[in-house]
């Protein structure tokens, strides 16, 4: 089949993480006889540059235009960045803000599970006998406080801040029916993530979530405040297997629950609408600190790849090839900088590479099928 890509490679380490991502898929569809047609497009700083915006009709149009969106990173150090000179609705985070609403993405997957071989990477101490834990979170994402109106003002001499955290009962049904039928193919358990203990929204959320339980008899659905959430993702991960909450909760946990899985480089997302088209990015930023020097790790970008390929194609065969060359280029001790040890001895076997090296070494690792 063929492929119609809009890409995205954005700013910091985004162009070097793409790139390994497209090399991978172009050997994965060489293998498997599809065709990629890639339609490079700009958003973020490296748009800001060129168009004065960081987001243009036109990058949204050729989005829309293609099946799905491949997204590497975007943003920049605002202590440094000129980007962040400009008013808050013209920074790199707007646009994508801006695009995952456009494209209506209200449905953010983002998968945590432990790598066998990245036991030792993992910061968590080893109770009970195993670490090894298998997780989804699904974040709520084109409404909340990212998207309700704020404001600053001087009242009454004082500087004064507003966001305002909004949400209707189809906003959350929507995305917990996500949520529900992800966990149907799972282990059918859902974890409805909320702060019902003081939010209007929240207590909301609890309803519109248990009144569609009904139609999801077969799956259990359990309510925590997201406070206590935080705290068992790290006491005991193996507990969750789909967790639904909204879009700043998800936000933050998100990024925890990736550092439970050794680096905050390996977790991948899947952005959705109510269609087949996603947008595909890593959960992590754009790393300007270590951008152009080819150290940054790929995974999470290749494995939103393979995402791709499972919700946006249809092509699950190809999609477990990715995933397994890289659980095989892990199992031959291929490590970027961010998943060595710190301790000398547990170096040993062990080979550290580059950015550009790990997508060679993951794309050595795709065998066809036939083979
Ligand atoms: C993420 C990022 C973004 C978010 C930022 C860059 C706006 O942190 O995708 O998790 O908060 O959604
Ligand atoms: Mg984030």
């Amino acid at each position: 089949m063929e492929l119609n890509i809009a890409c995205i490679a954005g700013d910091g380490i985004g162009p070097e993480i793409v790139s390994q991502a497209r090399k991978v898929l172009d050997r994965v569809c060489a293998i498997y006889g599809h065709t990629i047609d890639y339609h490079d497009v700009l958003m973020g700083g490296c748009s800001i540059d060129v168009y004065g915006v960081p987001l243009t009709q036109e990058t949204i149009d050729i989005c829309k235009a293609q099946d799905a969106v491949l997204m590497g990173s975007i943003g920049g150090n605002p202590a440094v960045s000129p980007w962040y000179q400009l008013a808050p609705q013209k920074r790199p985070e707007a646009g994508l803000l801006a695009l995952r609403k456009a494209l209506g993405l209200f449905a953010n997957l983002r998968p945590a599970y432990l790598f066998e071989q990245l036991q030792d990477a993992c910061p968590l101490s080893v109770r009970n006998g195993t670490r090894s834990f298998d997780l989804v979170i699904v974040r709520e994402l084109t409404g909340g406080l990212y998207f309700g109106e704020r404001k600053t003002e001087i009242i009454d001499g004082v500087r004064t801040a507003v966001d305002t955290l909004r949400y209707n009962e189809k906003e959350i049904e929507r995305v917990a029916r996500k949520a529900f039928e992800i966990a149907r193919v799972r282990r059918k358990k859902v974890t409805s993530v909320d702060k019902a203990n003081v939010l209007d929204t929240s207590r909301l959320w609890r309803q519109v979530v248990h009144a569609l339980s009904k139609e999801y008899p077969d799956v259990t659905v359990e309510d925590m405040l997201v406070d206590n959430c935080a705290m068992q993702l790290v006491n005991n991960p193996a507990q969750f297997d789909v967790i639904l909450t909204e879009n700043m909760f998800g936000d933050i946990l998100s990024d925890e629950a990736s550092m439970i899985t050794g680096s905050i480089g390996m977790l991948p997302s899947a952005s959705l609408n109510e269609t087949s088209f996603g947008l595909y990015e890593p959960s992590h930023g754009s790393a300007p600190d270590i951008a152009g020097k080819n150290i940054a790790n790929p995974i999470a970008t290749i494995l939103s790849a393979a995402m791709m390929l499972r919700y946006s194609f249809g092509l699950p065969a190809e999609a477990g090839a990715i995933e397994n060359a890289v659980k095989r280029t892990l199992e031959d001790g291929i490590r970027s900088a961010d998943l060595m040890p710190r301790d000398a001895e547990k170096k040993k076997g062990l080979r550290a590479v580059s950015c550009s090296s790990m997508g060679d070494e993951i794309a050595a690792r795709l065998v066809s099928p036939h083979a």
